[in-house]
């Protein structure tokens, strides 16, 4: 049996691949809101970021993968557990939840869920760039150049473009509330697994959790509204949907 087998036998086992799953999801987040703030500066920032990335394919597609394998472990787990707990008596987070109840793992997996169905939208709207979540608008076709000169594509358009509809702004604020919901209980039940939990850590973890988790989601839902009030991208026209012409320049 391998090592992973025994874990997943284990539902002790189970809380620690969640926790560290979570952990690991959580380093993403954090990073990807620092690289997606760079549209608070020029737009060749993060042109230059978004084009830095797509040049490494080995690293990206490395990362995707780990990613990938990372959500499918921790929504496994998530899933296992919850059916556990249905079957038997509530169980929690390793140690018991905090009032010992299970509404919590069921908010936590309907939120978690939320999200996922988030993501997947999101990877389809940003990642593959569908024109149908675009506004018809093929936004592989808008770019920039970098001051070497490089012609890149505009992300920092297609982000613009993205938020300037109030119905996607209004999503992407949604599920970063519940971003922030899931994050705030999850970070505290993620220390509480790994076994921080006694009588002096506690509150400082769980003041900790939330603190976090409100920075993460005040940094996220920054940008959405900064587009919507016209704070970042002024100098982004409103594009025509042929997507002959819509290449754009921003230099
Ligand atoms: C305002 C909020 C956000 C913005 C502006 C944003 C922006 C982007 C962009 C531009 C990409 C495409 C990267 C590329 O392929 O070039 C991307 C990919 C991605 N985003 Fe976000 N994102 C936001 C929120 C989130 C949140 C909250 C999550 C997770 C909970 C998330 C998860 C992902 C994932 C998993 C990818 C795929 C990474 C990859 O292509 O390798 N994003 N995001």
């Amino acid at each position: 049996m391998n090592l992973l087998q025994r874990v997943w036998r284990s539902s002790l086992g189970k809380k620690y691949l969640m926790a560290l799953t979570g952990l690991a999801l959580f380093g993403f987040v954090v990073g990807h809101l620092l690289g997606n703030l760079q549209i608070f500066g020029k737009p060749e920032l993060i042109n230059s970021y978004a084009h830095f990335l797509k040049s490494k394919p080995g690293l990206l597609w490395g990362a995707r993968l780990g990613l990938l394998a990372t959500v499918g472990l921790h929504v496994a787990a998530a899933l296992s557990l919850s059916a556990a707990n249905r079957a038997a008596r509530p169980v929690g987070y390793a140690g018991g939840s905090a009032h010992g109840s299970s509404w919590q793992s069921r908010y936590m997996l309907v939120s978690g869920l939320v999200i996922l169905s988030f993501v997947v939208y999101h990877l389809l709207h940003f990642t593959a760039q569908l024109p149908a979540l675009n506004g018809g608008l093929d936004v592989r076709t808008l770019t920039a150049l970098l001051a070497d000169g490089t012609q890149v594509q505009d992300v920092y358009a297609m982000m613009v473009h993205g938020f300037r509809k109030g119905w996607v702004s209004l999503f992407y604020l949604v599920a970063q509330s519940l971003l922030f919901v899931h994050l705030s209980h999850g970070l505290a039940s993620m220390f509480q697994s790994l076994g921080f939990r006694n009588h002096v850590w506690w509150p400082r973890i769980a003041t900790f959790a939330k603190v976090a988790s409100f920075v993460v989601f005040l940094g996220y839902a920054s940008i959405p509204v900064a587009v919507l009030t016209g704070m970042v991208g002024g100098q982004v026209q409103n594009t025509p949907k042929t997507p002959t012409t819509a290449t754009e320049t921003l230099r």
